[in-house]
């Protein structure tokens, strides 16, 4: 089932993904697409708040992922910089697809075929330079 809102700002995209933070389960898989910009990692962010954890959440780039400590481990996966599956299978990310945690992935195209297929999907489209229409796929609102 996919639910389509629009945002207007940062704080409404932080807003809508605190209430992901509610409905999230211990093994889901959340993969966010959208273009460069769009608010993937501002999504994230509004979730980690909203899941307890106080630690300042960016953009995993370089580091492809980060773990914070949240009501269970939350692993912030970007794959923008990766270039084939198998660099995805050798940073270790499968054990935490499919590990006790949250798993949130910037970039997931790139990770297509690696990434559980029953995962949630986040979509952010740019409108404006504020507007994002973000589409939710996978969680009951
Ligand atoms: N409604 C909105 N929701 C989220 N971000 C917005 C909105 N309107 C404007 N912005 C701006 O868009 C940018 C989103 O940046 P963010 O780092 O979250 O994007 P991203 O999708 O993670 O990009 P990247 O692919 O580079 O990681 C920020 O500069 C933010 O201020
Ligand atoms: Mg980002």
């Amino acid at each position: 089932m996919t639910d389509k809102f629009i945002s207007y700002s940062q704080d409404d995209t932080r807003a809508l993904a605190g209430k992901v933070a509610d409905k999230i389960k211990k093994g889901d898989v959340v993969a966010l697409f959208g273009e460069l910009g769009a608010g993937k990692t501002c999504f994230v962010q509004g979730f980690a708040k909203a899941f307890g954890i106080t630690e300042i959440v960016n953009s995993p780039s370089f580091a492809i992922v980060n773990v914070y400590d949240g009501r269970m481990p939350v692993y912030h996966m970007d794959f923008y910089r990766i270039d084939s599956p198998d660099e995805i299978r050798a940073i270790g990310c499968e054990d935490y697809f499919y590990g006790d945690g949250v798993c949130f992935i910037e970039w997931a195209e790139k990770a297509k075929d690696i990434i559980p297929p029953d995962r949630k999907e986040i979509y952010i489209k740019i409108i404006n330079k504020t507007e994002r229409e973000i589409k939710i796929k996978g969680f009951n609102f």
